[in-house]
């Protein structure tokens, strides 16, 4: 296992590739693998247009050049002609994790009814991990959250790097009641 493990982060955005914002979603995935990941990790960030194939190419290459076990990326999955993050995802997986988007569009349903609009996805190349996260900052730790549980077992099950979570990481469980009145 390499000394630090590169994590893919990719910000599927025409505004903020053309530098019309900001990129709040990548530094907010960033920032949620900081406080769950022990494992020593970097992140490999990209920025790209919503054009399918500069997001295929960028997955392909965390894939298969960076060696990412797992690769994070967040907009272009709402129902507008130009989010395309789903498709791209589809393209370059060998195979998808239907369960992912399933849970996260469940979860976050409970404070936006829009959710059902996200079509994010969540699939494998080779040993690699593929999330699609909504583009909304909001939504980076909501929805990452709830299938942290699964994301490092399932690393491990495709032949990836065993990567341990923080104390603090979610774990899915829900929180005991506590024992004092
Ligand atoms: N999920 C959470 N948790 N919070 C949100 O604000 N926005 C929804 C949905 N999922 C949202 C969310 C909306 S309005 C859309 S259109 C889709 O995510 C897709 O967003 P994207 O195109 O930025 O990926």
């Amino acid at each position: 296992m390499p000394a630090s493990i590169p994590v893919g982060i990719v910000t599927v955005s025409d505004r903020a590739a053309a530098g019309t914002y900001e990129d709040l979603s990548g530094p907010a995935i960033e920032a949620a693998c900081r406080a769950w990941l022990a494992t020593p990790w970097h992140p490999v960030r990209r920025l790209v247009p919503d054009e399918q194939p500069a997001i295929e190419a960028a997955l392909r290459e965390l894939a298969d050049v960076a060696g990412c076990p797992l690769v994070v990326t967040t907009g272009g999955t709402g129902p507008a002609p130009r989010d395309v993050t789903p498709e791209a995802t589809t393209a370059v997986c060998d195979r998808l994790l239907p369960g992912f988007g399933e849970l996260m569009r469940a979860v976050s349903v409970r404070t936006v009814p829009t959710a059902i609009l996200s079509r994010q996805l969540a699939g494998t190349r080779g040993t690699t991990l593929i999330v699609n996260l909504p583009g909304k900052p909001a939504a980076i730790a909501e929805c990452l959250a709830a299938v942290w549980p699964s994301v490092l077992p399932c690393i491990r099950l495709l032949g990836g790097p065993k990567l341990a979570s923080t104390p603090e990481a979610p774990t899915g469980r829900p929180v005991p009641p506590s024992t004092t009145p």
